[in-house]
């Protein structure tokens, strides 16, 4: 029997064991594991190749849940065969939105789902749907950790298309010695399940645990195996999720679905623009409304920013929601461009409604939130508010105008704060055009 060392943080191996991982610089995540000799196949027997332009090659089917909110981050549906990895951290209502997803699956279609729950009995399956009211025969359920009996229950029923593995990281596969969750377990484990969705066209969603620094724990390598993977987020403070595509073979990358956690279950958001807005009866001052896109969807959200004066050699900088760099950034362009000073006053930022924003066209949004509250003057009425800034101070273009405008436009705004440079088509909304971060100064001047 050959033994290995594996990082379990990168899955690098190496002959003997080291304190350190020489691929990735972890510390203590070296374990020793049992290596599985793999088949090789003979050379002698060739097989068959295809054209590219071969018509046998048929596009797979999709499969629609009849939630636009999921079929959206699926890219139009579940592909046939396809894998799928979901990310979240605990608690977050894996569970929940997977049952949900089977029940419409079912519904909808001809066939029949394989529930796998390796951490849940299946009476704590069968408690959480009763309370999200699902009673569906056509979902059945699997309580194993086991990957044989899971591969011999979809060898053996046919009527099975749509296998769900609730989680990876409990899977353990007998050929393996070493204990579930470590990274040659959750790699072994994961490559069968997806060798198994391709051969059976089965599609196969599989949960898998999030760590502390909000990676989905196992291998990297993970990630590469499967078609699609999601990320569902949120705080656990409120009960808006976010459930957002990270990388999709068969269609677009960062579509978001919004989601509301309730006793009923997780319930779609339709309309998630007004959902992260705070309506105030007046202008407030340290407020800016961003015009968001999450992949094909504009979303507004409100930036908040509060500026105190403090006597500290280091002033406090906090961020909910956006990237502390980036902050940073702002914070010395600020300084550079417009001569505004914050290195003696604390800086608290805050995204309302628990959005995480990752686009630098909310710039702008940030730096009018800051000056606002700095020179304590509300931004115009009724505004919102775009833009990336470069170090120079100059206002980039963002992609999409028309569509926040248009969504700007719905929700009743009535001026569009936006870059010098863009395009816009006419819309009912005054556009002020900025090109320099100076500019953004003045507007507060002459409110
Ligand atoms: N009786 C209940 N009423 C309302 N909400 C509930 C109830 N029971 C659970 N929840 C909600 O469901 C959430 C747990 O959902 P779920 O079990 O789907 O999460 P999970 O991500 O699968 O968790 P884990 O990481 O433990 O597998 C809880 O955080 C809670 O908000
Ligand atoms: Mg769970
Ligand atoms: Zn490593």
């Amino acid at each position: 029997m050959k033994t290995a060392y594996v990082c379990q943080f990168c899955g690098h191996s190496t002959g003997r064991w080291v304190g350190r991982c020489i691929a990735c610089d972890s510390w203590d995540t070296v374990v020793e594991e049992i290596v599985l000799k793999t088949e090789t196949r003979s050379t002698s027997a060739p097989i068959s190749i295809k054209a590219l332009s071969d018509s046998e090659i048929i596009t797979p089917d999709r499969f629609l849940t009849g939630i636009e909110e999921l079929d959206r981050v699926f890219g139009g549906g579940i592909v046939q065969g396809a894998s799928i990895l979901i990310g979240g951290e605990p608690g977050i209502g894996k569970s929940t939105l997977l049952l949900r997803i089977a029940a419409n699956v079912v519904q909808l279609s001809s066939f029949e789902c394989l529930y796998v729950s390796g951490e849940e009995s299946l009476e704590q399956v069968s408690l959480r749907a009763k309370r999200l009211k699902i009673n569906e025969p056509k979902i059945k359920l699997l309580s194993t950790v086991s990957l044989t009996d899971v591969v011999a229950t979809i060898r053996k029923n046919k009527s099975i298309k749509f296998l769900i593995i609730d989680s990876i990281q409990t899977m353990y596969d007998s050929k393996v010695t070493s204990a579930p969750g470590t990274v040659t377990q959750v790699r072994t484990c994961a490559h069968e399940l997806t060798v198994l969705a391709k051969q059976y066209s089965v599609s196969l969603l599989i949960v898998g645990h999030i760590t502390k620094d909000g990676q989905i724990a196992g291998p990297k390598t993970l990630e590469h195996m499967v078609d699609t993977v999601l990320y569902f987020e949120g705080e656990n403070s409120n009960q808006y999720r976010i459930l957002r595509t990270i990388k999709n073979r068969f269609g677009p990358a960062n579509e978001i679905g919004v989601f509301e956690m309730s006793e009923a279950g997780l319930m779609p958001v339709d309309n998630p623009s007004s959902l992260f807005l705070t309506v105030h009866d007046r202008e407030v001052v340290g407020s800016a409304v961003f015009a968001g896109v999450e992949g094909s969807r504009p979303i507004l959200m409100e930036v908040q920013a509060l500026i105190a004066r403090t006597n500290m050699a280091t002033p406090r900088r906090a961020v909910v929601g956006w990237d502390i760099n980036r902050l940073a950034m702002i914070i010395a362009v600020l300084s550079a461009r417009c001569k505004m000073f914050l290195h003696d006053k604390e800086v608290y930022l805050n995204i309302a409604g628990g959005l995480k924003i990752q686009e630098p066209s909310a710039d702008l949004a940030v730096a009018a939130s800051l000056i606002s509250s700095l020179v304590n003057l509300p931004l115009p009425t009724s505004s919102i508010i775009c833009g990336e800034v470069a170090l120079s101070g100059e206002i980039r273009n963002v992609s999409h105008a028309d569509l926040r405008l248009r969504e700007a436009q719905k929700l009743g705004f009535k001026k569009a704060i936006m870059p010098k440079n863009g395009n816009y088509s006419s819309h009912d909304i005054e556009i002020i055009k900025l090109g320099h971060i100076k500019e953004l100064k003045e507007i507060f001047n002459h409110n």
